[in-house]
């Protein structure tokens, strides 16, 4: 079966999807976007991720996207003409094509609305169970992380510098010598007292659907979290580290810049928020 994408209005086939070169994602990052993860031919956790969308909207003030609901139902029914069982939902609302290159708002564009779907073994990922090295970089992005805006280049830059290094993942680091984020998820250390750390949400990080699932697990296994910055020396000295993202769930930091961490094996708490996580996510959500 061919890949089905959607643009605007229509379902085709991925190879025949296309948006004008004078969209204002393409010409300046206007737009944003979300991801999320389909398990069991479902989409998880994908309220958080449809209420951060509506935030996301609202800040860059695009104001005439269709209402929720009608993107909800175009996401489930793109897990369903694609057949999709486990994977990813992505999708991307841009503020339109105007025919000028206009930095200010042009009035009467309709919103670009794209999605795509792709299939990914998340579940049973390999990551998981050998986890993931970490290279820590300078966070050179703007000042309102908060908003999921398609403005990935210091994120694809972070990602490429990881990979170019052997690793997976890149921990960005702020002027304070503090972890702000992963170029695509939330960064967990746990300390040595057993207390789960993850910097506090705010614009300097992108408020994670994934981590806040975790943290109530967390919580309600009675595990300590403690919501502040922690430094690149302090990751280092963890007893574990552990990243979330909707395309990952929940996986085990090994190393972080060639230090191992702990033993250098995945943590027994990275290894128990994710099956939390899993259990939880497939639950049908009149019963979490
Ligand atoms: N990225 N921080 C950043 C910078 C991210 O890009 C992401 C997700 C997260 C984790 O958020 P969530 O748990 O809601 O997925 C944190 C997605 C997966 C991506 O861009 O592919």
């Amino acid at each position: 079966m061919s890949d089905i994408a959607y643009v605007n209005g229509a379902y085709l086939p991925l190879a025949e999807a296309r948006v004008s070169i004078l969209d204002r994602g393409f010409l300046f990052a206007d737009g944003v976007y979300e991801v999320a993860a389909v398990v069991g031919g479902r989409l998880i956790d994908n309220d958080a991720h449809l209420s951060r969308l509506e935030n996301s909207l609202r800040e860059l003030r695009i104001d005439n996207a269709p209402p929720i609901q009608t993107i909800a139902n175009v996401e489930a029914e793109l897990v369903a003409r694609n057949g999709l069982s486990e994977g990813l939902v992505y999708l991307q609302i841009t503020r339109g094509a105007s025919n000028d290159r206009d930095f200010g708002f042009p009035s009467g564009t309709t919103p670009t609305i794209v999605a795509f779907a792709k299939k990914k073994n998340i579940v049973a990922s390999p990551a998981a169970e050998t986890g993931v090295k970490v290279l820590t970089v300078p966070d050179l992005r703007w000042a309102r992380r908060n908003i999921k805006t398609v403005a990935l280049l210091a994120q694809v830059l972070a990602k490429q510098a990881a990979l170019d290094a052997g690793c997976q993942e890149a921990w960005m680091v702020d002027r304070d010598g503090l972890v702000t984020e992963g170029s695509s998820s939330t960064a967990f250390i746990v300390t040595k007292a057993d207390a789960l750390v993850t910097r506090p949400n705010s614009p300097a990080i992108l408020p994670g659907c994934t981590r806040k699932a975790v943290q109530s697990l967390a919580a309600r296994e009675g595990l300590t979290i403690e919501e502040r910055g922690f430094s690149v020396a302090e990751a280092y000295e963890a007893k574990e580290a552990f990243l979330t993202s909707a395309s990952n769930l929940v996986l085990p930091v090994v190393s972080i810049d060639e230090r191992p961490i702990g033993s250098g094996a995945p943590g027994e708490r990275a290894r128990l928020l994710r099956s939390l996580y899993i259990e939880w996510a497939t639950k049908p959500v009149a019963t979490r």
